[in-house]
């Protein structure tokens, strides 16, 4: 006999016969009832101890926390709570827990709150919620390339170790083998690269975007997914110092183009998660509601959850140029009552959170899509208007969330692009293979980066961004 999933046994096709199951105990009440979670899916599956006959031994080692492999029975269940149990006729503990350890980690049945989980990251997927989180970041990368499977796009493989800093922040990494205690040095004095283990200075990739420019000149259509870098020094709840990035780029597509895929490909993979995910979010939902009962009526969620995603499928996202948002922004109530930290008082600011979150949540009241940014606060690649003063970004915002997406189109036409390199002190040494784009068959092409666990906090209702990734790097934390 092969053993099954709790899935599958809760589906009850395997009712009335025999069956097998491994997992792990999450309660064992009244010498009697065992829940088992395999992690299969949310629910555990009630498995009936006759224990009378069960050696007194045996019965002791049934804790929270241990590994079993039962066999018996699938039944109908007599309790209310479950369609279907397991009459036990035989368990063997596979791995011991040690009760009175157990009660000092998480495993613990009863509430914990999500910094005691954080801090035991190994244990934590081991409970529902985040078992229901890490399903759905499961079932989201799935739909990821899902989408651009069926659409045309091919995965691409950006390197993970580079020379370049793509978006020009200096918020960089540094690879190295030299001996940081005896570095050898130039004449100058300064540490010298050349002498490293690339025979220069690299870092870890900050997104994979100028490496997809090239193969999007060359394949069409392709997206990026995988891990980036940022040491950035901001320690919110929206920032990791790795996270997971998508990047599509396409040749011959304009910004519009750009908006259009973005749109339709976020929908995408929120309706992917409302049709195959529907348990777990049922459950987060309801978690949700309960976190907010303990809020002030102004910091609850406007809708429910699956509400929520619902409503992004179903409406269109609103495109508005930056212009238009710092007029909504310089005459709204918290500009003028100085509500704001940061005031909005001329074109050209860049905009804080709090600016983003304000024209989501209580001006448009769904995502917006700004877009004709200010050149001076953007990255160098960015395609320049015709104004001179504008470039062709994008970024969408996103309710609870902020910045979701970054985008753009790009520069295509070499001396433009040479011209804001020279003036931002980008040698063109470093991306010379970049600007080699620009001179064999340079086209008008775009793309955006996603970035992946600000989605899957979105689509789980998480409110801090290391409660979305199995284990978070922040600065001065990468336990694990
Ligand atoms: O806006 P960003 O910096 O854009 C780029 O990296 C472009 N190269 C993308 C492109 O056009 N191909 O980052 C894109 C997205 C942000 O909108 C945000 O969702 C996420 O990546 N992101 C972060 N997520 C978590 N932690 C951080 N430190 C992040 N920085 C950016
Ligand atoms: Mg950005």
């Amino acid at each position: 006999m092969t053993t099954s999933t709790v899935a599958h046994l809760l589906t009850q096709e395997l009712k009335h016969t025999d069956i097998e199951v491994k997992g792990w105990v999450r309660t064992f009440r009244a010498n009697r009832f065992i829940a088992l979670n395999d992690g299969s899916c949310l629910q555990s599956i009630q498995c009936v101890v006759d224990f009378e006959s069960m050696d007194e031994a045996l019965l002791k080692r049934i804790t929270t926390g241990a590994a079993v492999h039962i066999k018996g029975g699938l039944v109908e269940s007599q309790g209310k709570g479950q369609s279907v149990e397991v009459q036990v006729n035989s368990i063997e503990i596979l791995g011991d827990a040690d009760p009175e350890e157990v009660s000092k980690t998480i495993l613990q049945p009863k509430r914990h709150s999500l910094e005691f989980l954080r801090e035991q990251a190994h244990l934590r997927t081991r409970t529902n919620t985040f078992s229901a989180v890490m399903r759905l970041r499961s079932s989201l990368s799935f739909a990821v390339h899902s989408y651009f499977n069926k659409n045309g796009f091919y995965y691409m493989h950006a390197p993970i170790v580079t020379g370049s800093d793509a978006e020009g922040a200096g918020e960089m990494f540094r690879v190295t083998t030299l001996d940081p205690k005896n570095p050898p040095l130039t004449d100058e004095g300064e540490v010298d690269y050349s002498k490293d283990f690339f025979g220069k200075e690299t870092n870890l990739t900050v997104s994979g975007q100028l490496e997809a420019e090239t193969y999007a000149m060359a394949l069409g259509k392709v997206y990026t997914f995988g891990p980036t870098f940022r040491a950035e020094n901001s320690n919110t709840s929206r920032h990791l110092a790795e996270f997971w990035m998508i990047e599509p780029e396409v040749a011959f597509m304009d910004l519009a183009g750009n908006m259009d895929l973005a749109e339709d490909f976020m929908k995408y993979v929120i309706s992917y998660v409302l049709e195959h995910n529907k348990e777990d979010l049922a459950f987060l939902e309801q978690r949700l509601e309960q976190e907010d009962k303990s809020k002030p009526q102004n910091e609850r969620a406007p809708m429910p959850l699956t509400e929520k995603l619902r409503f992004i499928v179903d409406n269109n996202f609103k495109r508005v140029s930056y212009t238009e948002a710092i007029d909504i922004l310089r005459n709204c109530k918290p500009n003028k009552k100085k509500k704001f930290k940061y005031i909005i008082d001329e074109w050209g600011a860049d905009l804080q959170s709090e600016h983003e979150r304000f024209l989501v949540e209580q001006h448009f009241k769904c995502p917006v899509i700004l877009f004709d940014y200010p050149a001076k606060i953007k990255a160098f690649y960015m395609r320049l208007n015709e104004d001179g003063k504008t470039v062709r970004a994008m970024d969408i915002l996103f309710p609870g969330i902020g910045e979701i997406v970054g985008g753009s189109q790009r520069e295509e036409r070499l001396d433009v692009l040479k011209e804001k390199m020279a003036e931002l002190d980008i040698p063109e040494e470093d991306l010379w293979w970049y600007l080699d784009l620009r001179k064999y068959g340079t086209a008008v092409h775009s793309g955006f980066g996603l970035g992946f666990e600000r989605l899957v906090m979105f689509a789980t209702g998480m409110g801090n961004i290391r409660d979305v990734i199995p284990y978070p790097r922040t600065p001065f934390n990468a336990e694990f």
